[in-house]
């Protein structure tokens, strides 16, 4: 059963993703990561990340091992590497490269075969698994959005204003929004969980919540209570 989580940045889809798979059993699949070790790598190596052939023949050659606890970029650990505010400044053009997004859905394709797995990003319910047996588009206001940005980036001592936060993530949103290949909406079936005023835990059970109905679906033996698509 793959489990597809899409959403706008600060929805908080990663943090309760990875608790999900923990909870189902199930593997993780950060696609974001993804997008940010090929970045990276351009940023190392000095490759033009508006140089569509070059960028995308780099992330062909990239050995990308997205692990529990880690993320290794060619053996390295780069799973602080790949959240810097340079990398996240700069992946625009990685991800609005088209054959750069055609290997990666390719890379995450593979590694979803045969596997029970939560997968979360931007394209998962739409491109990369179309298929998949349950759906999720976890959204979340704006402000709520950047309030919670600011108050992560407080406790790691990052002093930021709201106003600042709130604009970066609007620019975040219609760059993802927009882009015309992977660009962030939610698939016509998936559910939509808006998480306003929820806490991590309340999100968590209703995920959890909505996969086991899916699951129920799935096998038949709910026949009658088909799920609404807005929880
Ligand atoms: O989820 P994140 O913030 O780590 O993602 C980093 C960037 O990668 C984000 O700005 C959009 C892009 N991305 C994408 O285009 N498609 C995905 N499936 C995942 C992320």
């Amino acid at each position: 059963m793959i489990v597809t989580i899409d959403g706008p940045a600060g929805a908080g889809k990663s943090s309760v993703a990875k608790r999900l798979a923990k909870q189902l059993g199930f593997d993780f699949l950060d696609t974001g990561a993804m997008y940010r070790c090929v970045t990276l790598a351009c940023l190392r190596r000095g490759i033009s990340l508006d140089q569509v052939e070059s960028v995308a023949e780099l992330a062909r050659d990239l050995k990308i091992n997205l692990g529990p606890h880690c993320v290794e970029l060619d053996g390295e650990n780069v799973t602080e590497a790949i959240r810097t505010p340079k990398v996240t400044k700069s992946i625009q053009a990685i991800a609005d490269n088209v054959q750069v997004r055609s290997i990666l859905v390719n890379a995450q394709r593979n590694w979803g075969q045969g596997k029970d797995a939560v997968t979360e990003g931007r394209d998962q319910g739409t491109v990369a698994f179309p298929m998949a047996e349950c759906k999720i588009f976890l959204t979340a206001g704006p402000e709520e959005r950047a309030r919670r940005r600011v108050a992560q980036l407080l406790e790691l001592g990052v002093d930021v204003s709201f106003e600042e936060v709130l604009e970066l993530q609007n620019q975040r949103d219609s760059q993802d929004t927009q882009r015309p290949e992977g660009g962030l909406r939610p698939a016509v079936d998936s559910i939509m969980v808006c998480t306003d005023g929820m806490s991590e835990d309340e999100v968590l059970d209703k995920l959890v919540q909505i996969v086991d109905q899916r699951r129920s679906v799935l096998l038949g033996l709910n026949r009658n209570e088909p799920l609404s698509n807005s929880q």
